[in-house]
């Protein structure tokens, strides 16, 4: 009744913003991420005999509150599917990944114990099953069961049964970099879920945002396929902006962004006028993601440290799918 398993964080091409469905965390559109392999969640989870409620240790902290909830109740469904209402673990969780800062713990996160948990309780699931059942906890995990260049599919069904991701290339289909920019791994004051919700309900530029995605979508799909920087860059960066914009227009208003969030922007647009092929993405976070070719690495790597209130830079090459330890 123990197992363990590992997940990668991944980094939204095309960003899932809103849900049309809370509790089933059905998403209003499709997204599309690529997975990091520099950034990742371990997860072991013990089904103990003599237990009468879970237990949850994250960064070797025992963790209580809404955060704690928002475990067990994950684990209530996988209880229940596996025939197991009264089976309670004590899960123990390291995140290789600052936690709510806006760098995607909680896809890696809820991937792990996802994986970990089903194999724990003995419940056979294939990787379509594992990514839905995934979902549940935090719906860009979904997408960190497999490795590379991942779709998450909004499916159409009021069950969620068709809402999952499905992989587009694996990891060695393209060999593109991921510089994470750190500036402040500060927990976030709006989490991912409370600022989509605010945004879907609120905000009077929401409905261009889901107009934009199928064109977006089909465009970096050929991109990615053809290995066509130029193409994914210039969208993944347009799409990027056209999320963050839907939150200034929320009532109330709101932003990921800080001031050295922006000194990174300019200072990817600069290296562009000088010839260098270099885009930006950033999630619900002020933390920016800079994306780049193997061979600009020197000098991304070497502009980005040095920005006054950039702290690290944290490279990723893609990453795998979904492993057991
Ligand atoms: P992030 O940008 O890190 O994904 P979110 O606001 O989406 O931020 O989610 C953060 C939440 O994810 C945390 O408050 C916690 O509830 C959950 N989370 C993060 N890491 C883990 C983990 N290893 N196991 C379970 N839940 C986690
Ligand atoms: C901006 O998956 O963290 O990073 O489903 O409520 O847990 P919940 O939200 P979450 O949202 C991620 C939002 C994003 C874009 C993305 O990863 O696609
Ligand atoms: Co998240």
């Amino acid at each position: 009744m123990k197992a363990a398993a590992k997940a990668h964080t991944n980094i939204a091409l095309i960003k899932y913003w809103g849900k049309r469905d809370e509790s089933l965390i059905l998403p209003m559109n499709n997204s599309l991420s690529l997975t990091l392999d520099g950034f990742y969640t371990t997860t072991a989870v013990e089904f103990q005999e003599n237990l009468t409620a879970d237990r949850f240790y994250l960064n070797d902290r025992l963790v209580e509150g809404a955060e704690y909830r928002r475990v067990t109740a994950f684990l209530d469904r996988i209880r229940q599917a596996a025939g197991r209402p009264d089976a309670f673990a004590e899960i123990h969780s390291t995140n290789h990944v600052p936690t709510a800062a806006g760098f995607a713990s909680s896809a890696s996160g809820f991937a792990a114990l996802a994986a970990a948990t089903a194999k724990a309780i003995d419940l056979p699931v294939n990787e379509q099953q594992l990514s839905i059942m995934t979902r549940h906890g935090s719906g860009s995990a979904c997408r960190s069961i497999y490795g590379g260049f991942v779709e998450w599919e909004k499916g159409i069904k009021a069950d969620g049964s068709d809402s999952y991701a499905v992989p587009i290339a694996p990891a060695d289909h393209w060999d593109i970099r991921v510089a994470a920019v750190i500036l402040s791994s500060a927990e976030k004051k709006v989490l991912s879920r409370e600022g989509m919700r605010r945004t879907v309900e609120t905000s009077s530029y929401y409905p261009a945002w889901v107009d934009s995605i199928p064109d977006d979508l089909a465009a970096i799909k050929d991109g990615i396929a053809h290995k066509d920087f130029e193409k994914v860059g210039v969208i993944a960066e347009a799409n990027c902006l056209r999320m963050h914009a839907t939150t200034l227009a929320a009532s109330p208003p709101f932003s990921y962004w800080q001031s050295t969030t922006f000194s990174i922007m300019e200072a990817v647009q600069d290296l562009r006028e000088a010839g260098v092929p270099v885009f930006f993405t950033i999630d619900a976070g002020p933390n920016v993601k800079v994306l780049y070719l193997p061979e600009q690495e020197e000098t991304i790597r070497s502009t980005l440290l040095g920005i006054p209130g950039v702290h690290d830079v944290t490279v990723s090459r893609p990453g795998q799918g979904v492993s057991y330890i």
